[in-house]
């Protein structure tokens, strides 16, 4: 682990991680696109949080905080570098992000059957909320 490095991510990296997304992320994301990355990265310069081994990315996620809830997103690790505490560590850096911003709980959508995943989120702590769902309707482009 001492040769993972999380950093912020920047315009310039925003080719690399959707390639990255392709490679290692569960599922797609309707902001799944150039576009989509760059309006987060001009937002909030801080949220997308990279961890880097020798120069590649190794993992992601989207640490979003809105000024009342911290949303997580886009955790992944790469399929050659899972079981090794990056997705502990990415989760650990998104904390302290938050905490440093005054946040107070985070959250993140699991999908039920990504089991894999449940057990990785249950690890650091997190439980689901079997009482709430997700409502959404899409913006008209
Ligand atoms: C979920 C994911 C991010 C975990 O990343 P990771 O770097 O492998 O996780 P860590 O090494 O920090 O694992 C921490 C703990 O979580 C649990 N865990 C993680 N992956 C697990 C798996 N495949 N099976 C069982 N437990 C698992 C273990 O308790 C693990 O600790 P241990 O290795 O000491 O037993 C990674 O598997 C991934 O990218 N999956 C595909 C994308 C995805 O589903 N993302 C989540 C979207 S909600």
């Amino acid at each position: 682990m001492s040769d993972i490095h999380i950093r912020c991510a920047g315009l310039s990296d925003i080719e690399r991680v959707l390639e990255f997304w392709r490679e290692a992320a569960e599922g797609t994301s309707v902001s799944d696109d150039h576009d989509g990355v760059a309006r987060l990265v001009g937002t909030d310069p801080e949220a997308l949080l990279l961890a880097e081994r020798d120069g590649l990315i190794a993992g992601s996620v989207i640490a979003g905080f809105d000024g009342w809830r911290c949303h997580l997103y886009r955790l992944a690790v790469h399929p050659a570098h899972r079981r090794q505490g990056i997705g502990t560590a990415l989760l650990a850096a998104a904390e302290e992000r938050f905490a440093r911003l005054g946040g107070r709980r985070m959250d993140a959508m699991v999908l039920q059957d990504n089991v894999r995943a449940h057990a990785a989120w249950q690890a650091t702590g997190y439980r689901p909320q079997e009482e709430w769902r997700r409502w959404v309707k899409p913006l008209a482009g």
